[in-house]
C-alpha cells in the first residue's frame, strides 16, 4: 500500500468559498482527512492582478505542504485560472484545479455547443475555461462574463433576495441571449445561488457546478494514482485554518458547507515564493 494514501488532502481558496468544494470533495471522498485553508485576511483574488494571485497561491500551497498532504486542490476559480502551471512546476505533490473538470462536464452536457462562463473579473480576463474548452473542441462557441457584485450577496447572505434575481438577469441576459444551453458557474460562491439562476435560466440551460465536478475528478484521479484511502472505517476530519479571525469563518462556514469541522485555527501563511 502507498504510505502516503493515509495523508489529508489539502485545499486552499482566498476565503470561505473554497468550502462549497470541500463539502463536494466530503461528500465524494467521505472517508478521506480534510485541511482547508481560507486566506481570509487577503480575500478576495477575483479583483486583483495575476501576479498577485499567483504570489498568494503560492504561500497558501506552501502552507498546506508544510501540513504534510498528499496532494493539493486549488477550489478558488481564479487561482485555478491564473497560478495552476506555476504551481505544478514548483510544488512536488499532485495539484488539483477546479477549471478543467468544469470545462470537461461543460463539454459532456451541451448539445448545441454554446457554453456560457460566470465567473471573477480575474477569472473571466484569464480566458482559462474558453482555452480549456477551445482545447477539447473547437468548433464549441465560449461565452464568458465576469459578475463581480456576486460573491458580497452571497457572503451577505442574499442567495434568494429580489436584488440578487435583478443582478442575475443583468450578467445573464446576454448570455441566454446568445442561446447557451450550458453555464459553468465558475467561482467558488455561485453553487450557492444555483436556486437563484435556475430562476433566471429556467430548465432549459444545463448548471455546470465547477465544485462538483472538481471533486469527481480528484476521485478518479486519487484512485488512479493509488492515493485514495480505503482503508480507513472512520469519517474523515475536517481541519480548516485561516489566516483572518475565526469568528467570522465560523459563521459562514456553516452556510457554506453545512457539515461540522473541528475547530478553525488562525495562522501566518509563509511569504516564501518569490514573484514569477
Ligand atoms: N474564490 C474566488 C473564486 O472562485 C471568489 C472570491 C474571490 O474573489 O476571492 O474565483
Amino acid at each position: 500500500m502507498n504510505p502516503k494514501t493515509e495523508l489529508p488532502i489539502g485545499i486552499f481558496d482566498s476565503g470561505i468559498g473554497g468550502l462549497t468544494v470541500v463539502r463536494q470533495i466530503h461528500r465524494a471522498l467521505p472517508r478521506e482527512d480534510l485541511v482547508y485553508l481560507g486566506d481570509t485576511a487577503r480575500v478576495p483574488y477575483g479583483t486583483k492582478s495575476p501576479g498577485t494571485v499567483v504570489r498568494f497561491a503560492c504561500e497558501d500551497t506552501q502552507f498546506l505542504i508544510q501540513q504534510n498532504v498528499k496532494a493539493v486542490v486549488v477550489a478558488c476559480n481564479t487561482v485555478s485560472a491564473w497560478a495552476l502551471p506555476t504551481l505544478e512546476r514548483k510544488f512536488g505533490v499532485p495539484i488539483f484545479g477546479v477549471i478543467i473538470p468544469g470545462a470537461q462536464a461543460a463539454l459532456k452536457r451541451t448539445k448545441n455547443r454554446r457554453i456560457g462562463i460566470i465567473g471573477t473579473a480575474a477569472t473571466v480576463r484569464s480566458q482559462a475555461y474558453s482555452r480549456t474548452i477551445l482545447a477539447r473542441d473547437d468548433a464549441a462557441r465560449v461565452f464568458a462574463r465576469a459578475c463581480p457584485l456576486l460573491v458580497p450577496l452571497v457572503e451577505e447572505g442574499w442567495t434568494n433576495q429580489k436584488v440578487t434575481l435583478a443582478v442575475l438577469r443583468c450578467y445573464l441576459s446576454p448570455l441566454l441571449r446568445r442561446g447557451i444551453d450550458t453555464l459553468v458557474l465558475g467561482c467558488t460562491h455561485y453553487p450557492l445561488l444555483k436556486r437563484a439562476i435556475r430562476a433566471v435560466t429556467g430548465n432549459e440551460v444545463a448548471l455546470v457546478d465547477s465544485a462538483e465536478s472538481c471533486a469527481q475528478f480528484l476521485n478518479e484521479r486519487l484512485q488512479s494514482t493509488k492515493l485514495l484511502n480505503q482503508g480507513r472505517r472512520r469519517p474523515g476530519v475536517i481541519q480548516p485554518f485561516v489566516t483572518d479571525e475565526v469568528e467570522r469563518f465560523d459563521e459562514l462556514a456553516r452556510r457554506f458547507l453545512g457539515v461540522p469541522t473541528e475547530p478553525a485555527w488562525k495562522v501566518d501563511v509563509p511569504g516564501i515564493c518569490a514573484p514569477p
